[in-house]
């Protein structure tokens, strides 16, 4: 079904498309922009990240990009997530002989202590696992040493609710948080927390699933305790197989807008990211039960505080209308890129402030993100950003935010040349199809 905001959006994004170089489908990049394969690999099984990298984007990439040979690269992932482009950056570095520096910034409480543990253990590898085995015996003399039902309960109403979590399952999960705080090294103490969050939705009757926490009335919630055991001795097993590597990284909890302030006077060759999608996903709420359990958070008010605090890619929640853009010289560039993606926002629909607010939010976001990456780019650096494009409104008012062309739009705005647009994958949608519903890679280079 042809859909009239659609077409008029894909003849403006074609506008700029037409002097890039676009890749139909690039090879198997459609696999490796998600965690296809992650389960089964050492460190990157240690907690399931919907919306990660494949372990093996990176080293296409490098192929790809003709660094695999660098022994020596420096490396930076502004959205470290689960931390993927830099345990892989380790390893990829490892293989070439050398070492890697990498960095990452993650605003994300609960999941940047996920890719410190990570990066920390792939650096650490095998000789982390005597202090672990002996940390893991005092874990569990602390457990057995106390009673089932004396720890309080995290406010979170979805803990408390009976149907998605039962009160005895609740008690044993911060039973093993609190008796964590008896380990005495700080990385191992990561190690297992990490490990206590990838009990957390096994143990309840949700399922994480896009955008949401999903009830799952047949679900049979497992054992936290035993559960707990069973994947603290696959990390020791994948401890044990990891060879300790020369690379240096650090992840900081930070925000990737302040990229350039927060790197210091690192450099890189390569920046490797994937931004939150405009598309609704709000990581705040969809990791909030393991933030929660782990002590991330001690009030409604602290959990506001820190969705405020994120990228302004979703409507769920209204955010500042402060735009830098409107004080910079490119400014009516900006302008002429989103005006008309906003004028297709539906009226009338409840959430169309909020919608506009979303567009010209996220671009000022990603407009700071990449004026900061480009300062603290090599000359002969590259930029590579996975992003996917989403249809919004609904009815025959329905509108393609194609966040690939606007970042590589604004990115040209900011002292980048976009040397091509690789498209990983087609994104199917029921209603109103349209060439840009897609995911891509934008590969840059500095001007
Ligand atoms: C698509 S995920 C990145 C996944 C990552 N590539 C991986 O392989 O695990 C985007 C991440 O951006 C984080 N994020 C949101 N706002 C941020 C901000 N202002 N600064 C840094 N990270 C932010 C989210 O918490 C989320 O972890």
């Amino acid at each position: 079904m042809a859909i009239g905001g659609v077409e008029t959006l894909d003849r403006h994004y074609d506008s700029f498309q037409d002097d890039w170089n676009v890749a139909d489908r690039s090879a198997d990049y459609g696999r490796l922009v998600v965690p296809h394969g992650n389960a089964e690999e050492p460190l990157y099984r240690w907690f399931h990240l919907k919306e990660a990298f494949s372990s093996r984007l990176l080293d296409r990439l490098l192929d790809e990009l003709k660094l695999s040979t660098n022994p020596h690269l420096s490396l930076a992932d502004p959205f470290a997530g689960s931390g993927t482009t830099l345990v892989s950056g380790v390893s990829a570095c490892e293989k070439a002989g050398g070492e890697a520096q990498v960095f990452g910034v993650e605003r994300n409480p609960f999941i940047w202590e996920l890719a410190q543990a990570k990066l920390r253990a792939r650096i650490a590898g095998s000789s982390l696992s005597g202090v672990v085995a002996e940390e893991l015996d005092r874990l569990k003399r602390a457990y057995a040493s106390t009673e089932a039902d004396l720890f309080p309960i995290p406010e979170l109403s979805t803990l408390r609710n009976e149907q998605y979590f039962s009160s005895e399952h609740v008690q044993a999960l911060m039973r093993v948080r609190y008796s964590i705080e008896a380990v005495v090294d700080p990385a191992v103490a990561s190690i297992f927390r990490i490990c206590l969050a990838s009990c957390v939705e096994p143990a309840s009757r949700l399922r994480r699933d896009g955008r949401a926490l999903r009830f799952e009335v047949s679900k049979e919630p497992k054992d936290p305790w035993k559960l707990f055991l069973q994947r603290m001795e696959l990390i020791r097993q994948d401890l044990t197989a990891t060879k300790p590597a020369s690379g240096v990284g650090e992840v900081v909890l930070g925000d990737a807008r302040d990229m350039a302030a927060l790197a210091g006077s690192r450099t890189f060759d390569l920046i490797l990211f994937s931004p939150p999608y405009p598309n609704n996903i709000d990581y705040t709420e969809i990791y909030k039960v393991e933030a929660w359990v782990l002590g991330c958070y001690g009030s409604e008010v602290e959990m506001k505080t820190q969705r405020q605090l994120t990228i302004r890619s979703h409507p769920s929640i209204r955010f500042a209308m402060d735009y830098r853009y409107l004080d910079t010289e490119v400014r009516s560039d900006v302008q002429s890129l989103i005006d008309p993606i906003v004028a297709q926002v539906p009226i009338g629909d409840r959430y169309h402030e909020g919608r506009k607010e979303v567009i010209a939010g996220y671009a000022d976001d990603m407009l700071k993100v990449l004026a900061d990456s480009r300062k603290v780019i090599r000359e002969d650096g590259r930029l590579v950003f996975v992003v996917g494009n989403s249809l919004h409104g609904s009815g025959d008012a329905k509108y393609v935010i194609a966040a690939d062309v606007i970042m590589a739009r604004l990115a040209e705005l900011c002292g980048w040349r976009v040397s091509e647009i690789k498209i990983a994958r087609m994104l199917k949608r029921r209603f109103g199809q349209s060439p840009f519903l897609r995911e891509s890679l934008v590969v840059l280079e500095p001007v």
